[in-house]
């Protein structure tokens, strides 16, 4: 694309030829939050580059860093601020530089968040990813911000990914979008909107297209994942999103590995326990969240079972899939959990045995039910919670790697590890390190369990043609939680 060149003397000229230089400029992107973030921030990418972008190297040398945020806790909320200060003073020393705001921050404060942080050139909202280059265009032209966030009600847009060569191994795919539950400490009803679901022929052809580019494993996600029906079909959502998982095992054979993320518990129902025991290409390992063992605070929280229904539930579950691993999210310090409350917590987490527990403080979320409740219990509390609870996780996971040492594991190559090793994820989805000769990728290795850490596994190929000799050098330094999240998206981050 050429435009008229600055200097032309003829200053409306000029103006329109702007968009079309700038169209040659880089982009980088700053994630946070949970997987539907980093979903949307791949498909914003491709947006860029289809509109003419190019990934910068790093910050220090953008045109355009966009943000995409999260404000599920208050903590994930500071950091926008933090980092558009950061940008402020860059900005200062290149006036050029576009700082644009995607996710659930720009959705939720919109035209609000230019007053409090005028540095900031163009905010988008996650439904209107898909109009970024238009938006650009206008902050290009001189304008004033450029602010776009309105949920697509009427007429709901997956962007699908868009793989140009080798694609990575593992891939997400998004079914549903928005949220009906209220739970009542929860701020995604409110930034990402009612539930949208995208038609079952959509995902499927979405799977294949990423199947073709080299993607063995596929996440499928959605804020209650497993709430989905499809638009155009029959199924209730009693039984819709099994039947959508049947539907892409039958149409996508070469798939070796589906999983999905988050589901309900109370959607978690025999028909999808029933997919669970016939697919075989669903992993064995589920993500519920369960937020608190105590049927007074699950019914302060709205989250409309108890924790006898959560464990019923369960034990269906394992039962149909023998050796499935769980894993889930709770809340400590919701207002009024008394000791006894957390106590009968730490209960149920002690009862269900989990293989990761992702445990936060409660926070006061604008706009969420439990604004009403008093925040009662002291900070000092919730940490001494939070501690408690993560030394009884921790203890459960690391039981459960040094069980598996000594065992052989088929192992999803993602990526290389530390120190030149390759990293992947058993069906279960415990992480594995371990030393190849060739590069395997994108392949399913047979893994011999050597040595357990706390978050992962060690072990040697067992075809001895891959070269098990010797340790993985990752074995020196075994990966912390956050490790997972850089080079593989491991261990959920939500
Ligand atoms: N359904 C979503 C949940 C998004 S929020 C999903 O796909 O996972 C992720 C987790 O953050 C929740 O499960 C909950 O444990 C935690 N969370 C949400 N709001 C919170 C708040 N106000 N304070 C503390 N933790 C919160
Ligand atoms: Fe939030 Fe509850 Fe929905 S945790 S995303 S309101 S299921």
């Amino acid at each position: 694309m050429e435009g008229l060149a600055p200097g032309s003397g003829l200053p409306e000229l000029e103006a329109a030829a702007r968009p079309l230089v700038h169209a040659m400029q880089s982009y980088h992107l700053v994630t946070f939050g949970c997987q539907m973030n980093q979903h949307d921030s791949e498909r914003m990418a491709e947006v860029l580059q289809s509109a003419g972008y190019h990934a910068a190297n790093g910050l220090e040398d953008a045109d355009l860093v966009l943000l995409n945020t999260c404000s599920v806790r208050e903590k994930a909320e500071h950091k926008l601020r933090s980092e558009v200060g950061r940008l402020g003073l860059l900005k200062r020393r290149r006036p050029d530089l576009v700082i644009a705001v995607a996710g659930c921050v720009a959705q939720q404060e919109g035209e609000r968040l230019l007053r409090r942080l005028p540095q900031i050139d163009l905010i988008v909202g996650p439904d209107n990813l898909g109009e970024l280059p238009e938006l650009l265009r206008q902050v290009d032209l001189g304008g004033p911000p450029a602010v776009r966030a309105v949920f697509d009600l009427d007429a709901p847009r997956f962007l699908a990914a868009a793989p140009s060569g080798r694609a990575a191994p593992t891939a997400y795919v998004t079914v549903m979008k928005g949220c009906d539950e209220r739970c009542s400490f929860c701020i995604v009803p409110h930034t990402r909107g009612p539930e949208r679901y995208r038609a079952a022929r959509e995902v499927v052809a979405e799977i294949e297209l990423l199947v073709r580019h080299g993607v063995r494993e596929v996440t499928l996600l959605g804020q209650t994942v497993n709430s989905y029906a499809d638009p155009g079909g029959s199924a209730t959502r009693e039984s819709g999103f099994a039947v959508l998982l049947g539907l892409i095992a039958e149409r996508v054979p070469e798939l070796r590995r589906l999983r999905y993320t988050s589901p309900h518990p109370r959607h978690l129902t025999p028909a999808l326990i029933r997919a669970h025991a016939e697919l075989a290409v669903l992993c064995r390992h589920v993500h519920l969240p369960v937020q608190s063992g105590s049927d007074r605070v699950l019914k302060r929280m709205i989250r409309r079972y108890t924790a006898a229904d959560y464990a019923e539930r369960v034990a269906a579950l394992r039962s149909a899939v023998p050796g499935v691993t769980l894993s889930t999210d709770i809340i400590v310090g919701f207002p009024g959990e008394t000791r006894e409350d957390f106590e009968a917590t730490l209960r149920l987490v002690d009862a269900i045995g989990y293989t990761g527990v992702f445990g936060f403080k409660y926070s006061q979320r604008p706009y969420t039910p439990a604004l009403r409740l008093e925040d009662d219990v002291p900070e000092a509390e919730k940490s001494a919670r939070l501690a408690e609870l993560f030394r009884l996780s921790e203890a459960q996971r690391r039981a459960h790697l040094a069980s598996l040492v000594g065992g052989v594991e088929a192992v999803l190559v993602e990526g290389l590890g530390q120190n030149g090793s390759f990293s992947g994820r058993t069906e279960r989805n415990e992480i594995v390190h371990f030393s190849s000769v060739t590069d395997p990728i994108g392949d399913v290795v047979d893994v011999r369990i050597v040595r357990a850490f706390k978050n992962s596994l060690e072990g040697e190929p067992v075809d001895a043609s891959l070269g098990a000799a010797g340790r993985p050098a990752a074995s020196a330094a075994p990966l912390a939680r956050g490790d997972g999240r850089r080079g593989l998206p491991l261990l959920r981050s939500p």
